[in-house]
């Protein structure tokens, strides 16, 4: 973390996890065990469904609320979908774009990412963008080629002013909801080519403004060390992120000084 230049952001990624009755009673817990002063900005993302009802119930815990997911189009016959107008009516702050799962599961290329990063931010919003390797990619050594082509594709025709609203998640896929997290020294890496691959785009002094996660097994156990890798801004967290108790760990290994 480097808190002088950039904010540490603690970000948990529900998934398809959490009816609204369950967010609610999430909230409550929550509540309970919040530290006061937190150094961190702190945010959940929650199934589309369920974002008024966690506006809500986070009100008081000043937890804002993100999204998992968007369409880029912006309105019309696209039956299922959300729009960047949609999510910001209700008060969405932050969007999670081209997670693995949705380039997996769902056909999301580099191309539609890069359409969902420029509706966010023409919305106002902030993209937490992930981009990631597989473990045969980094078994090839072919990690730092592919962080930085996503990265790049990614932010193709964003401007330098609005890239100070992005934030960037690495998330290896190998150490997504898998228990095997990157060492700290591994994940630090990548983060700092990351931050490499902005610098040669945009210059230092925007690379410097940018806060880039890490994601993938984060927990109590990690994030300690993890955080204090000076490239690594904060968390994307899944699993320990549908716990209040290991939740506010991670926020608190973010109040580290
Ligand atoms: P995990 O998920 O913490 O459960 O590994 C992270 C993510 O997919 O964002």
């Amino acid at each position: 973390m480097n808190r002088r230049y950039r904010k540490t952001i603690i970000a948990g990624n529900w998934k398809m996890n959490m009816t609204a009755s369950e967010t609610r009673k999430f909230a409550e817990e929550l509540k309970a065990i919040m530290p006061r002063a937190k150094w961190c900005e702190t945010l959940i993302c929650v199934p589309a469904c369920n974002i008024s009802t966690a506006i809500k119930a986070f009100k008081d815990l000043r937890v804002s609320v993100g999204a998992e997911n968007v369409y880029f189009e912006e309105k019309g016959a696209y039956t299922g979908e959300v729009s960047a107008a949609m999510l910001k009516d209700l008060g969405v702050k932050y969007v999670i774009v081209g997670h693995s799962e949705r380039r997996e599961y769902f056909g999301e290329t580099n191309e539609t990412v890069n359409k969902k990063v420029h509706a966010v931010l023409d919305h106002d919003m902030n993209p937490i963008i992930c981009v990631g390797e597989s473990l045969s990619q980094r078994e090839q050594g072919l990690t730092p080629e592919w962080i930085a082509l996503q990265v790049k594709a990614a932010l193709a025709g964003v401007s330098a002013e609005k890239l100070r609203r992005c934030v960037i998640a690495y998330e290896p896929i190998w150490a997504i909801g898998t228990g095997k997290t990157a060492s700290a020294e591994q994940a630090g890496e990548v983060c700092t080519a990351i931050r490499a691959t902005i610098r040669a785009l945009y210059g230092a002094r925007v690379a410097r403004s940018v806060t880039i996660q890490y994601g993938g097994s984060m927990n109590p156990k990690n994030a300690f060390e993890l955080l204090a890798q000076p490239d690594i801004d904060g968390g994307l967290i899944g699993g320990a992120s549908l716990k209040p108790e290991q939740f506010v760990d991670i926020i608190n290994a973010a109040n580290q000084e």
